[in-house]
């Protein structure tokens, strides 16, 4: 059997975080970033390959379509770090189209070794790219990033695939300033956002009727199980997909079908979930185009161009660090 292998100190937190979110006397909640373990980030590649969930191939297109274009806005040299690089297939354009006669240093920053492995077999038969995967958080990451810059190189920053709208509104802009923090002028962050489109479509796209998502959701539970003991009976919860006008993002949700209870004897707790009560997971977040403009002004950057695809509305901003 193929376990994802996590450290001690990991499992640890996992625990410490299962056992907040889910003592949370209002709306109970696990973090979202717990759903990428080796089956949920390989049902991530899953959902993208949907014809309903049209995010990462829209996000792919442009960085294909404009790769050139982007490269041109960016001074040299240049080195890459990409928060999130997943299996790092769509970063290939951009690394092409930046690498010049010098070696570029590609840092991918993931907490998934699996992850770090994949870019490794994606991206490693690459001339002139060096890759330095770091096995970090993305700030964790970044700073390491920043302290290998060269002298008088520039860093530009990926973070793609609409990551940032799992973050709030506000909690996102505070992510973005500490990014800038990390930067020196001159500096870009290369941003992928998923645009607002019509609610339909949007609840299509977070519950497909072949019923992947609600597999990658589910996969949450049984992620906590395997790694924490938990008794969770994945056919006591339903996926929903739900969205929220106030703060326009999709949320997805763990619907309890019965009243009852769970133990989780690795975090050292015992939960009383009601009838259709639900455990929140994740919220995706969408944008308006001008709104990622605003956004970079008020964290210290200024966007300096913007590409926007029309078939699923998607943009991808280069953000200036002042
Ligand atoms: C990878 C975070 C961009 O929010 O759309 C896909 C994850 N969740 N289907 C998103 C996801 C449900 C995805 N991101």
């Amino acid at each position: 059997m193929i376990t994802h292998a996590i450290t001690a100190g990991q499992l640890t937190e996992f625990a410490a975080d299962v056992r907040a979110g889910l003592t949370k006397p209002v709306q109970k909640e696990l973090p979202s970033k717990y759903l990428y373990d080796r089956i949920g980030s390989t049902l991530f590649e899953v959902i993208s390959e949907l014809p309903e969930y049209g995010l990462t191939r829209a996000d792919e297109r442009l960085l294909r379509r404009h790769a050139r274009e982007i490269a041109a806005r960016v001074p040299r040299p240049v080195s890459v770090a990409e928060l999130g690089s997943g299996s790092g297939k769509k970063t290939r354009w951009i690394l092409e189209a930046l690498s010049g006669p010098q070696r570029t240093f590609y840092y991918p920053i993931e907490i998934s070794p699996a992850a770090l492995a994949e870019v490794e077999r994606e991206l490693g038969r690459m001339d002139s790219i060096s890759i330095v995967g770091l096995e970090r958080e993305y700030l964790d990451g970044l700073l390491e990033a920043a302290a290998r810059r060269q002298p008088g190189g520039h860093l530009m920053v990926l973070f793609l695939g609409s990551t940032i709208g799992n973050f709030d509104r506000p909690q996102g802009l505070e992510f973005l300033r500490q990014v800038r923090q990390l930067l020196l002028p001159g500096d870009s962050l290369l941003l992928g956002t998923d645009l607002e489109k019509p609610v339909p479509q949007l609840l299509d796209a977070y519950d497909d009727p072949l019923g992947v998502t609600a597999a990658f959701n589910l996969n949450l539970l049984a992620r906590v199980n395997r790694e924490l003991d938990a008794g969770f009976n994945l056919r006591r919860f339903a996926h929903s997909a739900r969205f929220n006008p106030e703060a326009r993002s999709v949320e997805m949700h763990l619907r309890s079908i019965e009243r009852q209870s769970v133990d989780i004897p690795r975090a050292e707790i015992q939960i009383e979930i009601a009838k259709d009560e639900t455990i929140w997971t994740e919220s995706s977040h969408k944008y308006a185009p001008d709104e990622v403009d605003a956004m970079a002004g008020q964290s210290g950057f200024c966007c300096d161009a913007q590409w926007i695809d029309r078939e699923w509305p998607f943009a991808e901003s280069l953000l200036i660090a002042e």
